[in-house]
């Protein structure tokens, strides 16, 4: 306690305000123009056609079409980066990723990612399998990740976790960092790695149109 209150005492929390000012300006300088989240709600309208619809299923190979509802931002355009470039190889999301311009993916990220951000609670839900040990390093131990750049998975379709985690195993999904921890998994760790992650909360959720046939 008292070394809490040594902390911030006056000229030392002034101190480190301003330190704390000149650091967070540097990392702003070098972060990418962040996307107009109004503008993301007028063009997002298509995206509500698989992502709005909560039991929404990819047919061939079956599993739920993510939630995207609270993602991180910047790894929401990561992802529709990678589609258009081919580092993740769906036809479909790579077709729509392919019609967006770099703003485009920007402004939809922002707008499915600030309605309601999924924000550690600090407490995760039962307990971690074997597996997890190395991944909640970056994905947190309640699956929310650490930085904008590790995806969150708290609450996504474990379906979905799967899939994506054997493409990784198997390299049809690029990415360095994942191929490698993929490579490592059994299937058995897959399922349970999915199942652990798909129960954290707070959770990703699907967001709904506020207009149109698909509201609910
Ligand atoms: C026809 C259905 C469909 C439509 C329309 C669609 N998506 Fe997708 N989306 C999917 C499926 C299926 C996946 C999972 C693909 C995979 O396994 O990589 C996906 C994946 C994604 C991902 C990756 C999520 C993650 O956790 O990595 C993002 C981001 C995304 N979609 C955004 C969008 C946006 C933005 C739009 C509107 C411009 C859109 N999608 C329209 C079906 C759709
Ligand atoms: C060093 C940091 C790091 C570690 C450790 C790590 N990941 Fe990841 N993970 C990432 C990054 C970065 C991405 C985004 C890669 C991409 O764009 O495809 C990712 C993506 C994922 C995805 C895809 C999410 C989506 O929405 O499509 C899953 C699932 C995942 N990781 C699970 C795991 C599991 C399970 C482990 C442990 C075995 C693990 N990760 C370990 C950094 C990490």
């Amino acid at each position: 306690m008292r070394s809490i209150r040594w902390m911030f005492s006056a000229p030392i929390a002034a101190l480190a305000l301003a330190l704390l000012g000149t650091f967070a300006g540097t990392v702003r300088a070098e972060e990418a123009p962040a996307g107009d989240a109004a503008r993301g709600a007028q063009i997002g309208y298509t995206c509500y056609g698989c992502h709005g619809i909560a039991d929404y299923r990819n047919a061939y190979p079956n599993y739920h079409v993510p939630k995207i509802g609270g993602q991180h931002a910047a790894y929401l355009s990561a992802a529709l980066g990678e589609y258009r470039a081919g580092a993740r190889p769906h036809p479909t999301m790579k077709g729509q990723a392919s019609s967006l311009s770099e703003q485009d993916a920007r402004d939809l990220a922002a707008y499915f990612a600030t309605a309601n951000p999924v924000k550690s609670g600090g407490k995760a839900s039962g307990t971690p399998p074997a597996a997890a040990m190395t991944c909640i390093a970056c994905h947190g131990t309640d699956g929310v990740g650490i930085t904008a750049d590790y995806p969150t998975l708290a609450g996504q379709q474990p379906d979905y976790i799967e899939q994506a985690l054997a493409a990784y195993r198997k390299g049809t999904r690029q990415n360095a960092v994942m191929n490698g921890m993929a490579a490592q998994l059994k299937d058995e760790d897959i399922a349970a790695l999915a199942e652990y992650f798909s129960q954290q909360t707070p959770a990703l959720w699907v967001p709904r149109a506020p207009h149109g046939p698909t509201a609910k």
